[in-house]
């Protein structure tokens, strides 16, 4: 259920049965020619909300901006400072903490959301609140990996990947017939991590990043999405075993 279609007695009617909360966040980033800007948000949004039917838990609304200054030289790109984001991350799980949530669960679409959103849980717990803190980046799960392996081998890369551009080609075939399907050349350039948003748009010129998303299609999308549902799935199934100390 989400949480902007309940009222607040409904959610202190929640409170009283379950703890969990599933929170997707994601990004507003270039994602090559071939993919939409939205493809990190509507990608975990897709994932959280769909384990939070099957699982009956709510989902809070998605999270659309995140850590992308590195993809700052492609127009449409929106970047939140480390220092914004961590704040966003903290504030927003201290709220649901205060309420009596006490299973936090981000479902993240972006690499780059990672390490901000680990240090806005150490500052909750150096802030000493009680309950658990976890993330769950859906394309991190190894039988997310197996499956975008199988289906591209070594063209899945690592951003505009034909894995999460399938599932949003699945999700909404109109937004892609203005996007090129064009082949072009993979290259595997190993880069430093972290890039400035110049570094990355010398190395990475048109914004992919050893990826082939013409590959993309919504016959993949509609697969990927439901081996992600069921992997998160099983991941959020665990957590809510976590005893609370
Ligand atoms: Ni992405």
């Amino acid at each position: 259920m989400l949480l902007s279609e309940l009222s607040y007695l409904e959610v202190e009617y929640y409170l009283q049965e379950k703890d969990t909360i599933l929170i997707p966040t994601g990004s507003t980033e270039q994602h090559s020619p071939y993919g939409l800007l939205g493809t990190d948000f509507i990608t975990a949004q897709a994932v959280a909300q769909e384990v939070g039917k099957r699982l009956d838990l709510v989902v809070a609304p998605t999270i659309t901006y995140g850590m992308s200054q590195h993809h700052m030289s492609f127009a449409g790109t929106v970047t939140l400072s480390p220092k914004t984001y961590i704040s966003l991350i903290k504030e927003i799980s201290i709220s649901f903490l205060e309420h009596g949530f006490k299973r936090i669960i981000f479902i993240n679409g972006h690499g780059g959301n990672i390490n901000p959103i680990k240090t806005a849980f150490d500052q909750i717990k150096y802030e000493n609140y009680t309950g658990i803190l976890q993330i769950i980046s859906w394309y991190l799960l190894p039988e997310v990996q197996e499956i975008e392996k199988l289906l591209y081998a070594d063209a899945n890369g690592y951003h505009a990947t034909p894995s999460e551009i399938s599932i949003t080609k699945y999700l909404n075939p109109k937004a892609f017939k203005t996007k090129p399907t064009v082949e072009k050349t993979v290259t595997k350039t190993k880069a430093y991590q972290p890039l400035s948003r110049e570094e990355f748009k010398k190395i990475y010129p048109d914004g992919r990043v050893g990826s082939a998303p013409w590959l993309a299609n919504e016959k993949d999308g509609k697969l990927i999405l439901e081996e992600a549902v069921r992997a998160t799935m099983e991941k959020v199934k665990e957590i809510m075993k976590l005893q609370i100390i």
